[in-house]
């Protein structure tokens, strides 16, 4: 009898083991299958904070600038980016980076979003998801003032050597439309412009308002006033990883809530006297 009951223990025991193990597992399961990534609205919100990647040489929308003795990355996409992460609670981290990496930094999940003056097209689009459109502009042509007579119509640009972004719609812009042009592409656009300043090359290729920013900041670049440029979509927009919808949604929530209070606008201005 005592055998018995000591046998019915053991198996009580190894049963109950047996039940502690199967939960557990279930548990660990249940939490692989719910596993939210990190990008998504909800994953954003469980570890409080939005990673923005930009190329924050494209003033006004992204730009360096000293103030109060201290380097800070500022400008009209910036403001974008702070308010969406105040309508999420959550804080604002920002990645610098080359503008051609960007896409790449939201594939693998190291961005949560992509906000740097982009315009959204058919291949990017295959890429990521894209939001509705937050500003509109043509591209322009930015050239040193000794060169005032020699660049005026877009037919003037044949032959030249033309500065432009990497991996930009710009870079596009120049090697299929313009004739014979000697395209050269760098990573960052103050280099575009100091190569301009020495003339090394005769112009560079940016949306309009970057150069009238890098214009009134240097007195020897001037726009020319008579090229406007299209590349077929003439917006940017915010990237997000393809196929994060929820996101997109709620950022274009976002965006229109911003439009309609005026603050796109706003900080447009804001940004743009900031450049100067
Ligand atoms: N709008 C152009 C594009 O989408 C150039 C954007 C460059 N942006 C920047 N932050 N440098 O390709």
């Amino acid at each position: 009898m005592k055998k018995m009951i000591s046998l019915l223990m053991i198996v009580v025991v190894l049963a109950s083991l047996l039940v502690a193990c199967g939960n557990g597992e279930k548990e660990g399961s249940q939490e692989n299958n719910s596993k939210v990534e990190s990008y998504t609205l909800e994953g954003i919100k469980n570890k409080g904070k939005i990673i923005l990647g930009t190329s924050a040489d494209y003033p006004p929308f992204e730009f360096h600038k000293v103030i109060d003795g201290k380097d800070e990355i500022v400008g009209f996409d910036i403001e974008i980016a702070k308010y969406i992460a105040d309508q999420l609670g959550v804080e604002l981290e920002i990645k610098d980076m080359d503008f051609d990496k960007l896409l790449g930094g939201l594939s693998t999940g190291m961005l949560d979003i992509v906000i740097a003056g982009m315009n959204p097209d058919p291949e990017r689009e295959k890429e990521a998801n894209f939001t509705d459109i937050y500003y509109e502009s043509a591209h322009s042509v930015l050239i040193h003032k000794e060169n005032a007579d020699k660049i005026v119509k877009v037919e003037d640009l044949n032959g030249k050597s033309i500065g432009v972004q990497i991996g930009t719609t710009q870079e596009e812009l120049a090697k299929t439309t313009i004739e014979n042009a000697d395209v050269l592409s760098l990573s960052s656009n103050p280099d575009i412009v100091m190569n301009l300043k020495t003339k090394k090359i005769d112009c560079a290729i940016m949306e309009e308002p970057v150069a009238k920013s890098f214009a009134a900041a240097n007195d020897d670049l001037m726009v020319v006033e008579g090229i406007s440029l299209s590349a077929g979509s003439e917006g940017v927009a915010i990237a997000v990883k393809k196929g994060n919808d929820q996101l997109t949604e709620k950022l274009n929530e976002i965006l229109a809530d911003a439009k309609a209070k005026g603050l796109l606008e706003k900080w447009f201005v804001e940004a743009s006297e900031l450049a100067e």
